[in-house]
């Protein structure tokens, strides 16, 4: 087995060594080989994407991957900015289904800008459509506009566009996923308004058919947003197109108080997938061993159940985080009065240590 280590840029490459470190005291068979990615690898290599990386991730059966970007990329022309390394990596790979779960930890209720009883025991999962969409659409580009409220103008365009099987696919995902869980699925959509959710709304309730014992409903986006902050435990799987699901997700991670905890799975319908943390690259405390890298030790958790067939071992990174947290560790992002702030390493530490107290003990 093979694992591509992209640590990318900002807080990255730290989150990313606790992460490695976790790995590697799991006496698994598995061989990592890192490459630069995002702004790190734009420096080195002059592209945020270079070939040498992509072949590693398409070679790897498994990604695991940091986080890119800073803003003093923010000026370079759009196909050499970090985050097309991300966009790359996707669209090539073909990872159309992206997995974010929103999980509120007991322990860390009170980090949450939400009343405790709205969030203790939250645990939605959100599925967005991660190939398609305006994000991949084509045409795109700039232009003077013959048409329009300012014919003469400059203007900017984008395409939203969704084709039928890439609906069916995404939705026989949710479906599934929803199969294992409460057996309910939110369709989020703008069906009021644009024709390519219609065509979206139309296809999951078409496929949903295929799947009587699960309940669909299907809700506008702007109401989703709406409901995500009223009454989030009224959702279990949500799924959506890649546009409303980079804004709902984001929404979703930051209503359990720690997008720092919150990691992510993209996969392409084999085994292999891509896994990073929900959070940025956060270049505001790069550098400084304070970031929280929980979320990368869980995406290696999910890498281990979804690519690399060892559920168990997932299990058990999942159970020494918890353990972690329940000693009373913290780092900055999650800390409360009462709790021990820890920098990245120390909690790094701290989940190598309950992983291998558990392995003498068992
Ligand atoms: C995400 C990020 C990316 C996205 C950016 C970095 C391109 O926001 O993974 O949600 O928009 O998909
Ligand atoms: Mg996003």
């Amino acid at each position: 087995m093979k694992i591509a280590v992209l640590p990318g840029d900002g807080i990255g490459t730290e989150i990313m060594a606790e992460a490695v470190k976790v790995l590697n005291v799991l006496d698994l068979k598995f061989e990592t080989e890192t490459a630069l990615v995002g702004g790190a690898a734009y420096e080195a290599h002059g592209h945020p994407l270079p070939e040498a990386t992509l072949k590693l991730a398409k070679d790897a059966d498994a990604v695991l991957f940091g986080a890119v970007g800073d803003w003093k990329y923010d000026k370079l022309d759009r196909p050499l900015r970090p985050e097309q390394a991300i966009l790359g990596l996707r669209k090539n790979l073909g990872l159309f289904a992206n997995f974010r779960p929103a999980i509120c930890y007991e322990q860390l209720v009170g980090a949450s800008s939400l009343k405790p009883e709205l969030i203790s025991g939250l645990d939605i999962l959100i599925i967005r459509e991660l190939t398609g969409d305006i994000y991949f659409g084509a045409p795109r580009g700039r232009r003077t506009a013959t048409d329009g409220h300012f014919p003469g103008a400059e203007e900017a365009f984008d395409t939203m566009r969704y084709s039928r099987p890439e609906i069916e696919r995404i939705a026989h995902v949710a479906f599934q996923a929803a199969r294992k869980r409460s057996k309910r699925v939110t369709s989020v959509d703008k069906a009021n308004v644009l024709e390519t959710f219609q065509l979206w709304k139309d296809v999951v309730t078409e496929v949903g058919a295929q799947y009587p014992d699960v309940e669909l409903d299907h809700m506008y986006v702007d109401n989703a947003a709406m409901q995500l902050v009223k009454a989030p435990k009224k959702f279990d799987v949500v799924v959506t197109g890649n546009m409303f699901g980079d804004i709902l997700s984001d929404e979703a991670a930051m209503l359990t108080g720690s997008i720092g905890m919150l990691p992510s799975a993209s996969l392409n319908g084999s085994t292999q997938g891509l896994y990073e943390p929900s959070h940025g690259s956060a270049p505001d405390i790069a550098g400084k061993g304070i970031a929280n890298p929980l979320a990368t030790i869980l995406s290696a958790a999910m890498m281990l159940r979804f690519s690399l067939n060892q559920p168990q071992t997932a299990d058990r990174i999942e159970s020494a985080v918890k353990d972690v947290l329940a000693s009373g560790l913290r780092t900055a992002d999650i800390y409360s009065d009462g709790t021990r702030k820890v920098g990245t390493r120390e909690m790094g530490d701290a989940v190598v240590a309950a992983i291998t107290k558990k392995t003498t003990k068992g």
